[in-house]
């Protein structure tokens, strides 16, 4: 119904159109109306509604097209094959049924809103519609296993590289893979595995960055915590910033198949704001403080501690201060 509305607005873009008229266009109340209109408001159309007049759609906000992703991409692989849905759970979650159905390797599944979006430490993702890329990426890496932690540093260096050419340079990366801001969380990437004890069969490597969203946006709890492009004043188009993403991500790539994990590694240290800062480190049965100093050849942080230097794995960490 609401799509209805929708295409009825579309057809009638510049004019003002009753809401007694579209309610009898569609033999619902006004009420209703009104609720669907106020819905896409939220995802970003611009309606401008007079209580003699009706509404009327200034502006709809720029949708992804699929082949114009496609067109003149810089890739190999990523990105060639493109599942796209308006409205979707998780793009995690069906990049898996398709990789289970053998989807190719960098098959990208995208969607303007996510209504289970998932974050790492089973934590939900807020994925509004339109207002930034949400994606997963089918790999198929010839890697061991215990490599798959590496490809989300992997990830992280090169959004950050991506970021940096297309104008935000004030970006770093916070280990292992949060790239942040001034503190702020640009991306959220959660890399899921499906694998034997010798060989990966396949890899989800799921993205999200915040490029339209703007704090009256935000839900109250991610206020203080969250940006985007848009909240940093660099505004982007999310099919051009997903273009370069995939080039970064295809490079990064190439180099580990070809050169292994190391100069990857290096330049994550490079693209840091986590090393030589204090952080404190707390995970499900441990929590301590130190100064992170280093990564070792495995991508985990070296954090020296009263104690002496202490290996960090898995756990959430909180730096402070971070000067990204
Ligand atoms: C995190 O910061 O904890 C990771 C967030 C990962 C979010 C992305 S958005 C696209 C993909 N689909 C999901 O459900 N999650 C990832």
């Amino acid at each position: 119904m609401r799509q209805d509305i929708l295409d009825y607005l579309l057809a009638h873009q510049g004019e003002f159109v009753s809401g007694q008229k579209i309610s009898e266009q569609f033999g619902i109340s006004r009420t209703a109306v009104w609720k669907h209109i106020h819905v896409l408001k939220e995802r970003g159309y611009v309606i401008e509604s007079f209580t003699k007049k009706g509404y009327c759609l200034k502006e709809a906000p720029e949708l992804l097209q699929p082949d114009e992703i496609t067109n003149n991409l810089r890739t190999k692989v990523l990105g060639h094959k493109i599942f796209y849905y308006e409205k979707i759970d998780s793009t995690n979650n069906i990049a898996k049924k398709l990789a289970n159905e053998q989807a190719p390797e960098g098959t990208i599944v995208i969607s303007e809103e996510q209504t289970g979006g998932r974050g790492r430490l089973n934590r939900s993702y807020f994925s509004p519609f339109a207002k930034g890329l949400w994606f997963s990426l089918i790999l198929r890496p010839d890697f061991s296993p215990v490599e798959i932690s590496k490809m989300t540093l992997l990830a992280a260096v090169a959004l950050t590289k991506a970021f940096h050419k297309m104008g935000l340079t004030s970006c770093a990366i916070k280990w292992p893979n949060d790239i942040l801001v001034k503190g702020h969380k640009l991306v959220g990437i959660l890399t899921e595995l499906n694998a034997s004890a010798e060989k990966i069969n396949y890899l989800i490597m799921g993205i999200g960055i915040n490029t339209d969203i703007t704090r009256k946006n935000l839900p109250h709890e991610l206020q203080r915590t969250t940006t985007s492009f848009a909240m940093e004043k660099v505004p982007v188009r999310r099919t051009e910033l997903l273009q370069e993403v995939l080039v970064q991500l295809e490079q990064q790539y190439d180099l580990a198949k070809e050169a292994g994990f190391a100069p990857i590694l290096e330049e994550w240290k490079t693209l840091s704001c986590t090393l030589g800062q204090d952080v404190e480190v707390s995970s499900v049965d441990t929590s301590f403080h130190g100064k992170a100093v280093d990564l070792d050849d495995n991508g985990n942080l070296i954090v020296y501690t009263e104690k002496g230097p202490q290996k960090v794995i898995a756990g959430d960490i909180h730096v402070r201060p971070c000067k990204a």
